[in-house]
């Protein structure tokens, strides 16, 4: 069953749908693999949409000593590999590429960021920035503080006089990689930057879906009343991948599931399915509705750990169509690694709203397919009819929010089917994106630059919420780390996660979903 297409389009009264200000960028980590594969296409493709003021620049800034001909030539190179179907002319080219400035230092140099300073200013009266920065962190959590104390020593984080212009920091995850150094971090931002300057990059904010969570609860009338725990008996949150963990050993052996994929991605998705409404849509209200449902959500009990947080780490196995190697086996890791790729956890928020549902959360590496979706799981019919018994009765309607692939919502329900006698049949009525708005939703990191530069902080993290995220995940994985698995590795490469997940579901009689 699918929805057919609305003739109408609701007018656009966003306070969003403006082309910035102009301004600089300085892109810290310039020559770094996040600037050439994501940064520098995003804004590429801006700017060919028409979404980039005219007066805009590109300032590069790392140790590597290029100069500016060098970077323009490597941001050729990654544009073109990179900015996907979009065919890119000479002369828009050409027209980009006469923005981009680089200018080499070290990030704990007071000197090098004086000369970058200087730099920027000329940039700006070539360019017509009007003195507006966005200071991007692109570079290894290592130097963010240097980085940050700089910026203030030589002025960069304000703007002088009377003139309206402003400044901006841009962090890149990982924010942290415990409640401590997360604190620390938040402190030496909060020493230079004001939190209303400050933008924390999750990517799962900018897709179209995890967005599109708060129109489909509350610009719709009939789905809210439903939200709650009278109707929903549980939500599943899923972010499988059928990748591995690649080349990236050296960053996943220091992180795993936890680090990597919970405290950020997924509690945002948990954050926005579980949050009241807010009295007015913007960054302070969202964000203080998000902080509400961490701050609600209760801790695990760390002497029964097993039975709200299980971890796996997958063996050998078949998955993306071949037969690929365990985690101990990948390049560069521990043989004996007590590294999770997988962890699964069970959270109740204490509140009116949510008391008594569980929320099951799950995320892992090389699993059977690449999906992301909240379920939410409504409860049985209270009166069993046409024979149906107890088993069959379970769970017969859900909202799944299909964040990736294909993504769009749908909606399961039970029907007759056609004949003389009363049989049951569970159907679906899906809404995908893709079939509805003819097209692929923008990339996420072109929404989220986009709204920097616009100064929309809505889809950022804020200082609170990833302190509380933190103070949720940090008991776990210090218990983890203290105690290394001795299953491991316990899930098979292209299989949905160990069985230990499975128990930690089915002890509540329920089961997991197969998308
Ligand atoms: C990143 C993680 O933040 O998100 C990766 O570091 C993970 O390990 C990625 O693969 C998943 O993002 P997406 O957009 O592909 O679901």
């Amino acid at each position: 069953m699918q929805f057919a297409a609305q003739p109408f389009e609701l007018e656009d009264r966003s306070p969003q749908m403006r082309v910035p200000e102009g301004c600089a960028i300085v892109i810290f980590g310039a020559t770094g693999d996040l600037t050439g594969r994501m940064i520098v296409p995003a804004l590429f493709s801006l700017q060919q949409r028409g979404l980039l003021p005219d007066d805009f620049a590109i300032v590069g800034f790392s140790r590597s000593k290029w100069n500016t001909a060098v970077f323009r030539e490597e941001m050729e190179t990654a544009v073109r590999e990179y900015a996907g179907a979009m065919t890119i002319d000479g002369t828009a080219w050409a027209d980009f590429a006469q923005r981009l400035h680089y200018i080499s230092g070290n990030y704990g140099s007071r000197e090098d960021f004086e000369q970058l300073a200087e730099l920027l200013g000329r940039v700006s009266d070539e360019h017509s920035c009007g003195g507006n920065y966005v200071f991007y962190l692109s570079t290894p959590p290592s130097v963010y503080s240097d980085v940050i104390q700089q910026l203030g020593a030589v002025g960069l984080h304000q703007a002088n006089g009377e003139n309206s212009s402003w400044r901006r920091v841009v962090i890149e995850k990982p924010f942290g990689r415990d409640l401590a150094t997360a604190q620390t971090l938040n402190a030496q931002i909060a020493n230079v930057f004001a939190e209303t300057q400050t933008y924390r990059i999750d990517h799962y904010l900018g897709k179209e879906t995890v967005q599109n969570i708060l129109v489909f609860r509350l610009a719709n009338h009939i789905f809210e009343p439903l939200w709650n725990r009278r109707y929903v008996d549980h939500v599943q949150i899923t972010a499988s991948e059928s990748i591995g963990i690649e080349h990236r050993a050296g960053y996943y052996e220091e992180s795993g599931a936890m680090r990597d994929m919970f405290q950020n991605h997924l509690l945002q998705l948990y954050s926005l399915v579980a949050m009241d409404p807010p009295v007015v849509f913007d960054a302070e209200e969202v964000g203080a509705e998000k902080i509400k449902v961490l701050r609600a959500t209760r801790p695990i009990p760390l002497t029964q750990i097993d039975q709200w947080a299980v971890r796996g780490q997958y063996g050998p196995g078949w998955a993306r169509g071949e037969y690929v190697k365990g985690y101990r086996e990948e390049e560069n890791t521990d043989p004996h690694s007590n590294r999770e790729t997988f962890a699964a956890l069970k959270l109740y928020i204490d509140n009116w709203r949510w008391e008594g549902v569980p929320f099951y959360l799950r995320s892992g590496k090389s699993m059977t397919k690449k999906v992301t979706e909240i379920a939410i799981q409504f409860k049985r019919v209270p009166h069993l009819l046409f024979g149906l018994t107890p088993a069959d009765a379970l769970n017969p309607n859900a909202i799944v929010i299909r964040v990736q692939p294909n993504e769009g919502f749908s909606l399961q329900f039970r029907v007759k089917s056609p004949g003389q006698t009363i049989r049951v049949h569970q159907v679906s009525m899906n809404f995908d994106y893709e079939s509805l708005f003819n097209g692929e939703a923008p990339p996420a990191y072109e929404t989220l630059l986009l709204d920097i530069l616009r100064g929309d902080r809505t889809l950022f993290a804020h200082k609170e919420w990833i302190e509380y995220a933190w103070a949720l995940i940090t008991p776990i994985i210090e218990a983890w780390e203290s105690s290394p698995a001795s299953n491991f590795p316990n899930y098979e490469a292209g299989s949905w996660g160990p069985p230990e997940a499975d128990a930690l579901i089915a002890m509540d009689g329920r089961s997991w979903r197969r998308p």
